[in-house]
């Protein structure tokens, strides 16, 4: 069989796109272009702006394909799926799958049985299983990607109901990966050429602290991992600032390969929204925080996520989220214009903040934060850093050939090179010579490794 898969959203749903592609590969089927797939699977995540929409059209797209194979058919995953379920089944007859996040377990078989004729339709919607219950094919073929870099998960779901967000209802409760299998799967993929790991959690802070926990905290599970020979890299994602313990902060400093960034989501800088949205900490904590992990690693580069025009921000809250980025210089930051989510807390709350006013206020905290990151990037010019070689750039100036990498903080960093191939994968030394608006130019000064 022949399928092809897209992918909505955040990091979470690539790596379970990339999950799913293993696992469908390692049963003989096919990755397949858009325009001879037998099968099509769209992966959605509802956290950012207008998702349905996005899948509805997706789907629309893919139903022209009928013409060409009238036994193609489309599978749907991810929170849009977890949130409309059925409903698919009624506004495309062509979906045959719907499976929520929980269900990807089971939604290679699900997909061998509608092929094989055995089953009309089918809905993964509960959240079941334990994530070790998810079947490994990895364990069976390690793939390595050429880039050598490896997103491992160590967590599903979150507990946390943040009053604006729709993941726990859409992933379900937090439930963490045994330390044993995760440290195993991480020595897998450096033992097959990994340089670089990823552990991926919707709340890495609060690993362990729940029913399927084994008892290790998560200071102790980056521990581990960073101790594995030949791992040049690791860095984690996403982190609870109520949650971040001193050890943690503290392997900022102890640790060689724990990469000198964290992404803190802040979402506000002012402590009545902060409350609002059920976060749990204040700016005093936040900056506490900041100071503790400026202390433990001079060089580390933060960066955020942040909401305006949540419901009752005022124009004083909002100045002090302008505050707030200044003040922490966060590198970057992702900001997002308040939106409803079905079913959270803060559909009921009021009053709503006018979108004119919300886009005002977004246009003027992204101007602020191109700012900040552009002199953040300015200052590094001059400086030497090693650059972890992911492809070659898009955009190509002069002669030799540009490469694009990342330095240690994940800075993207084209570098100007005269191979034409072979260097994926590789390290390089490299000096900062310009600073463009979201990225680095480097010049190579050593041989690759
Ligand atoms: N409206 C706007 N932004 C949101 N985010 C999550 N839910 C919402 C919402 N309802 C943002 C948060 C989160 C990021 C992944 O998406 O900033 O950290
Ligand atoms: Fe959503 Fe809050 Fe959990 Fe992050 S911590 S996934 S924002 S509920």
């Amino acid at each position: 069989m022949k399928f092809h898969i897209t992918t909505f959203g955040c990091q979470m749903n690539v790596h379970d796109s990339e999950w799913l592609t293993r696992a469908l590969e390692s049963r003989g089927w096919e990755v397949a272009g858009e325009d001879e797939a037998q099968i099509y699977i769209v992966n959605t995540c509802s956290v950012r702006d207008k998702p349905e929409q996005k899948v509805y059209s997706e789907l629309g797209r893919i139903a022209a394909h009928l013409k060409r194979d009238e036994n193609i058919f489309a599978a749907v995953g991810g929170c849009v799926a977890q949130q409309i379920g059925r409903g698919f089944f009624e506004r495309f007859p062509f979906v045959k799958l719907v499976f929520g996040s929980d269900g990807i377990a089971n939604a290679p078989n699900a997909l061998e049985r509608i092929v094989e004729g055995n089953e009309e339709r089918v809905a993964l919607l509960d959240f079941v299983s334990i994530y070790e219950e998810r079947e490994q094919p990895e364990e069976r073929t390690v793939t390595v990607p050429e880039t050598r870099q490896a997103f491992v998960n160590i967590m599903q779901g979150c507990d946390n109901f943040c009053s604006y967000c729709i993941v726990p209802y859409t992933r379900g409760r937090q439930k963490s990966r045994h330390h044993d299998a995760i440290l195993d799967e991480c020595r897998a993929l450096v033992e097959s050429g990994v340089r670089e790991i990823t552990l991926l959690g919707q709340n890495v802070n609060s690993f362990g602290m729940d029913k399927s926990g084994s008892g290790v905290s998560f200071a102790e599970l980056l521990h581990s991992v960073a101790a594995i020979e030949g791992l040049d890299r690791l860095r984690f994602t996403t982190s609870h600032p109520k949650d971040i313990a001193p050890e943690v902060i503290a392997a900022f400093g102890e640790l060689e390969n724990l990469c000198p960034s964290l992404h803190l989501p802040m979402q506000a800088g002012s402590d009545s929204v902060l409350k609002a949205m059920k976060r749990r900490y204040t700016i005093e904590k936040y900056l506490g925080i900041v100071d503790a992990l400026k202390t433990a690693r001079p060089d580390i580069s933060l960066t955020t996520d942040l909401i305006v025009g949540f419901p009752g921000e005022t124009e004083e809250d909002f100045a002090q989220t302008l505050e707030m980025v200044e003040r922490v210089g966060f590198e970057s930051s992702f900001s997002f214009k308040y939106s409803d989510r079905p079913g959270v807390a803060a559909v009921n709350m009021e009053p709503k903040v006018e979108a004119k006013e919300a886009s005002e206020r977004l246009m003027r905290l992204q101007t602020l934060q191109n700012n900040i990151t552009r002199n953040s990037l300015k200052n590094l010019v001059g400086r030497e850093t090693d650059v972890f070689i992911e492809g070659m750039s898009r955009k190509q100036f002069g002669d030799n050939l540009w490469w694009k990498g990342r330095d240690p903080a994940g800075r993207i960093v084209n570098v100007e090179m005269v191979e034409r191939d072979g260097l994926v994968g590789k390290m390089v030394r490299a000096r900062i010579i310009e600073a463009k608006n979201h990225s680095l130019l480097g010049e190579r000064i050593g041989k690759p490794w």
